[in-house]
């Protein structure tokens, strides 16, 4: 299976927009080795041929643009995107629905929750009735059900499940306050000719027994890599919430419990990648001890326009 990182950047992406931290600014003049990122999404091809865009981000036409793989072949008009699957109903997951626009029906795959969130809250999906119009398949993840197994119509070769992790809704969401099953997901994928493994999971509020057991199935991990440490946008003046509050546990953990890493050093698997990287977290820069600490611990982070064959 081939993985094409389209965005490894949190939402804002990296440098952002108004942003003149050091880690923003340094990369802006160069002063810093850092890459530039674009927000979250990633996509999954069993061949080469036939994709599935995991989440859409507000820079998709960018990520489409600057990826061969993704660009049209043949035909007059045409994407070798198959479907779109969310993990959550966040802007920097979801917007990027908007700019498909163009294209046939946009075949969806998201729990109940996330097609509620986007057509209530946040009514991308009643908005694109009016253009494109979207194909839903229900991802049936509730209270009663907290992992499905499935397959993308048009795919052929891989099998998903999609994991009931914890989380928080998007701020706009109502239910924000008290995010229930659904809102968040994971998913291990399959390369069903290969048995090759990936645990995809670019938001994750903590690391339990079961997000440990589904992680240890995976040749190659994929986590929430928002935050190094719980508090750092206050730290940095940037902002007025922890990590804990937006839903992601941070590399470091918070009160003396074990954070991302700690979680990470536990697996077997062959590669662990941070991925969805906000603009605060010092590992952005390559040449950080924080940076030093991950290439100890074997942990790579993820940037724009790597490509990873599992
Ligand atoms: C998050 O995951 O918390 C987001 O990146 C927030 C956002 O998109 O603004
Ligand atoms: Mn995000
Ligand atoms: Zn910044």
């Amino acid at each position: 299976m081939k993985i094409l990182i389209l965005g490894s950047g949190a939402g804002g992406g990296y440098p952002q927009w108004n942003c003149n931290c050091k880690l923003c600014s340094g990369q802006r003049r160069g002063t810093l080795q850092a890459c530039a990122r674009t927000q979250s999404s990633i996509a999954v091809s069993p061949d080469g041929e036939q994709w599935l865009l995991l989440n859409a981000s507000p820079d998709i036409g960018h990520q489409i643009r600057s990826n061969a793989a993704l660009r049209p072949r043949g035909g007059l008009r045409g994407s070798p995107i198959r479907a779109v699957l969310l993990t959550d109903a966040q802007i920097d997951h979801a917007t990027g629905l908007l700019s498909l626009r163009e294209g046939p029906p946009i075949e969806l795959y998201c729990t109940r929750s996330v097609f509620e969130d986007l057509s209530g809250a946040l009514p991308i999906l009643t908005t694109l009735e009016h253009y494109c119009g979207v194909h839903w398949h229900e991802l049936p993840i509730d209270d009663g059900r907290r992992e499905v197994e499935l397959g993308i119509d048009g795919i052929a070769g891989l099998r998903l499940r999609a994991l009931a992790i914890p989380g928080k809704a998007p701020p706009y969401s109502p239910r924000r306050k008290d995010a229930g099953v659904g809102d968040n997901i994971a998913l291990l994928i399959e390369d069903t000719r290969t048995g090759q493994r990936v645990f995809y999971a670019p938001g994750l509020a903590s690391v339990g027994e079961q997000e440990l057991a589904w992680m240890r199935e995976a040749d190659c991990v994929m986590v929430d890599g928002t935050f190094w440490t719980e508090d750092e946008m206050i730290e940095a003046g940037l902002g007025r919430k922890c990590a804990s509050d937006m839903g992601h546990l941070s590399q470091m953990g918070r009160c003396g419990q074990a954070g991302m890493i700690a979680a990470l050093n536990t697996l077997g698997a062959r590669r662990k990648l941070l991925i969805h990287i906000n603009n605060s977290n010092p590992i952005l820069d390559e040449c950080s001890e924080e940076r030093q600490t991950l290439a100890r611990h074997g942990i790579e982070v993820a940037h724009d326009g790597l490509e990873i064959e599992l």
